[in-house]
């Protein structure tokens, strides 16, 4: 059996049950990629010769007469840090620089560990690598791989650092990758949503408070409603993506290091911000995968929504809208079915999101400062969300590229439900009825209806006059759904031509032409 990475003080190796209980490269081999990329940061910054001069006059660790002998070139200064073993001292060799310069690991060895690393990721890529469980996460797997490839070189890489920073690391980066991918699939839909309402200009449709019939509203002016959910949604993840782009790299195993490092540098090499400035907060928190589950929580409670009400539309009852077969599955028993699926799973699986973000909420809530194994919980819940809702934002551009919208049996439903009776109350008010007394005298044309049979424009100008005596012939002009929806003008409603200076909007923000 191998010896542990970390098996110095130990006498027993662990049982197979602990073993398998621990492992966690069952799934964070997924981010090898971020590992390896932290990795070659992390080199990079160990062997980044400082001049001597500055580094160890200033931090007091080296005397001024020291000082003058390593700047005449005399590299057999012993190192005040870790004995004759430590910094690397890289002579000037023949260049004219004035001081020797030093690192934590020599230049030689930085670029075996990037050339071993390069090697490992393409055996990763070629399916070549052999991942073991027995050699715990990805980290020391690939260390412990680095390790057989280049051998000594391999064993200064975890110089000042811990996997507590490593994994914090990785997973920030794994994040902000995946929030860039999950953004560019929602602004897909916007798209697709765009599209859809472009091809259905002009459609009125009922609009629906309590599931009841309430005011008739332009389909393009609905679906624009989803774009603006979605546009916030992207707009939270771009949130979370600022702050989560700090560096815990450098933080160790909670207290930083003694050693001379440069975390600016690594952070910066990753693109990062800044380094954390805490190291407890740096291996501690899990705040941004809160956030970014959050975040993917409420983007998949938007798609459901959106899933329901297209399941509704999809049915016999309202017959709004049609999924084509692409996007449609039949039923084993029952030969007539057409069912639309997608959409309901949709619906289903933002539970599975919404999970995973109380998942996360209930492992951090005990942990005490600073890292605590229970975080490795969190990888999977996160892969799980990501996936999810990649998954949901991708079938629903399908959806939406397959369906349409029944404009005859829309227009035949919309007589029903009185949709114009608010505009009438409006109508009123422009005859300076109060409002109130315009909604009680319309409440009663409306009761009318009812007990006839008919609409509000069936109504004879004698019928209303009665009713009101304001009333009068231009009535007309807004009674029925056309009409009512011309009368629209407030900035976001549904009128004609403040949806259509919206379309125009999103056109040009998603670059729709
Ligand atoms: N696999 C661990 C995780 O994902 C890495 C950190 C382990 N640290 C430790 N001290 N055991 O959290």
């Amino acid at each position: 059996k191998e010896a542990k990475l970390w098996g110095g003080r130990f006498e027993e190796s662990v049982t197979e049950a602990v073993e398998k209980f621990t492992e966690s490269i069952s799934f964070d081999k997924a981010l090898y990629k971020h590992d390896i990329k932290g990795s070659r940061a992390h080199a990079s910054m160990l062997a980044h010769q400082v001049p001597i001069l500055i580094l160890h006059f200033l931090s007091g660790y080296i005397k001024f007469e020291s000082l003058l002998r390593l700047n005449a070139g005399d590299c057999s200064i012993r190192n005040p840090f870790l004995g004759s073993s430590g910094l690397q001292s890289c002579p000037p060799n023949g260049s004219n620089l004035p001081t020797p310069f030093i690192g934590l690991i020599s230049i030689e060895d930085r670029d075996k560990i990037l050339q071993g690393l390069d090697e490992i990721e393409r055996r990763i890529e070629a399916g070549e690598f052999v991942w073991r469980s027995d050699r715990e996460d990805v980290h020391m797997n690939i260390e412990a791989a680095l390790t057989d490839l280049i051998g000594e070189p391999a064993k200064k890489l975890h110089t000042a650092r811990s996997r507590n920073d490593q994994v914090a690391t990785d997973f920030r980066l794994w994040c902000r990758d995946a929030i860039d991918s999950i953004i560019s699939s929602i602004k897909r839909f916007q798209m697709a949503l765009v599209r859809l309402a472009l091809k259905n200009e002009g459609l009125i449709v009922p609009g629906y408070t309590h599931l009841q019939r309430a005011q008739p509203v332009l389909l393009e002016h609905l679906l624009l409603a989803y774009v603006e959910q979605l546009e916030r949604d992207a707009g939270r993840l771009t949130d979370c993506r600022a702050r989560l782009n700090y560096s815990p790299l450098g933080a160790c195993a909670l207290a930083g290091t003694g050693l001379p490092i440069d975390r600016f540098m690594t952070s910066d090499a990753l693109g990062f911000t800044a380094p954390l400035r805490n190291s407890i907060d740096a291996v501690s928190d899990r705040d941004f995968v809160l956030e970014f589950l959050s975040a993917n929580s409420i983007t998949a409670i938007h798609l459901s929504r959106l899933g329901e009400e297209w399941v509704l539309w999809a049915s016999e009852e309202f017959g709004f809208l049609t999924p084509s077969d692409s996007v449609s599955t039949g039923s084993s028993i029952m030969p007539q079915k057409k069912n639309p699926d997608p959409m309901e799973l949709v619906r289903g699986k933002s539970a599975r999101v919404v999970g995973d973000l109380v998942t996360l909420l209930v492992l951090c809530k005990g942990l005490p400062h600073a890292y605590n194994r229970d975080l490795q919980e969190d990888t999977e819940p996160v892969f799980d969300s990501v996936k999810t809702i990649t998954g949901m934002l991708e079938v629903s551009v399908e959806f939406a590229q397959n369906v349409t919208f029944n404009r005859e049996k829309i227009q035949k439903s919309l007589p029903a439900g009185h949709l114009d009776a608010t505009t009438v109350a409006d109508y009123l008010v422009t005859k300076g009825v109060p409002f109130r007394t315009g909604h009680d005298i319309v409440g009663r044309a409306v009761a009318l209806c009812v007990s006839k049979g008919c609409r509000l424009q069936d109504l004879t100008l004698n019928e209303l006059k009665g009713i009101s005596p304001v009333f009068d012939e231009d009535v007309y002009d807004y009674l029925g759904v056309e009409n009512a929806v011309k009368k629209f003008i407030s900035y976001g409603s549904t009128g004609s031509e403040c949806v259509a200076s919206q379309l125009d909007f999103w056109a040009a923000q998603l670059g729709i032409d």
